[in-house]
């Protein structure tokens, strides 16, 4: 069957935009940002307090990886999974920018009632937060557990939402090359645009990423962590450098380790003090890389005058240096 994104309206209007030179409403001009470094602050406290505090229209990416009541540890248990969840979806609206984005792992596999997943995540924030759906990522895997009673699972969800239209979207920035043949192929075709052929493939909506086995050099103790891979094409994607990255339920920092890497300024939260030994051993792992800009980690700083320094240094293209004074070595 033809792919019905051909016929859609939106889609047609976007390429003959960009046939004739204009871009998609969605682009931020990032042309002139010159990131000297970056910040990343870490707090101690529970999700929803962390976000009360935080001033309106100020977050670029929210990415977050929340519990789903598994019992896959202490933290992993509620009795109104949905009751509870609706405290943080309801923050999220709020303190996005106008092109700021959003996204929730999770998955649709859980077959326990009590549990919760991201299916009631997505029907909520679609019929009760204003809150824009734009893609289902499936994250595929080809590692995992048997089963004998349904279909082995391999693959996790995550929901990426905006906060407007005019959401931020770098996909040159997360293309895949084309191997030397295929490319030889497509610049012959007269149909392919060979710009667009040299920058690579859209990743499309289905990612073959291994998942973290037990031994790989990733690890950093914490048991649900993230491959950073991953976590990369979404911070690379939808937030641009330095911008903010907000990750609400961080677990071991994979988000703020990406975000030093990339040039974006994170604030990592989590309930578990646990974090901060997690995050020095990602750190540790990034030690010495030549392409990382000079970052600084914060800690015990008042959520607003973190967000203000971070805004800053972004718009203040004079005094791009940290002036916060709790700047801790972890
Ligand atoms: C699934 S893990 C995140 C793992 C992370 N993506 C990584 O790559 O390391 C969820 C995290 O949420 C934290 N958490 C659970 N409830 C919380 C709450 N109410 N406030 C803040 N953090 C919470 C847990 O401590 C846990 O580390």
């Amino acid at each position: 069957m033809a792919n019905k994104s051909h016929f859609n309206k939106g889609h047609l209007a976007i390429n003959s935009q960009r046939k004739n030179g204009i871009s998609h409403s969605s682009y931020v001009d990032i042309s002139d940002q010159d990131i000297k470094e970056t910040i990343h602050a870490v707090f101690i406290e529970d999700a929803v307090k962390a976000l009360k505090s935080i001033p309106d229209n100020t977050i670029q990416l929210v990415l977050i990886d929340p519990p789903y009541n598994l019992d896959l540890d202490y933290w992993d248990n509620f009795e109104n999974y949905l009751e509870w969840a609706k405290l943080w979806l309801d923050e999220i609206y709020r303190i996005l920018s106008p092109s700021g984005n959003c996204v929730i792992f999770g998955g649709f596999q859980y077959q326990d009632l009590k549990k919760g997943d991201l299916l009631e995540i997505l029907h909520y924030t679609r019929h009760s937060t204003k809150l824009r759906f734009v893609n289902l990522i499936i994250w595929y895997y080809k590692n995992g557990i048997s089963a004998h009673r349904f279909f082995a699972n391999r693959h996790e969800e995550a929901v990426w939402l905006s906060k407007t239209k005019k959401y931020y979207f770098d996909l040159d920035s997360v293309r895949i090359p084309y191997d030397k043949d295929t490319k030889k192929l497509y610049k012959k075709d007269k149909r392919l645009n060979p710009e667009t052929v040299d920058k690579g493939k859209n990743p499309t909506n289905v990612w073959e990423i291994s998942r973290l086995n037990g031994n790989s050099k990733e690890r950093v103790g914490h048991p649900t962590q993230k491959p950073v891979e991953i976590i990369r094409r979404f911070v690379r994607g939808l937030s641009y450098p330095g911008s903010i990255v907000l990750d609400f339920f961080a677990g071991s920092g994979t988000t703020g380790r990406v975000c030093i890497e990339e040039g974006r300024n994170s604030i990592l939260v989590d309930n578990d003090p646990l974090l901060k030994e997690y995050l020095k051993l990602h750190l540790k792992q990034i030690d010495g890389k030549f392409f990382i800009k000079p970052y600084s980690i914060i800690q015990g700083e008042d959520m607003k005058t973190v967000i203000e320094q971070m805004s800053d240094m972004l718009s203040d293209k004079k005094g791009n240096s940290v002036k916060l004074e709790k700047v801790v070595a972890l």
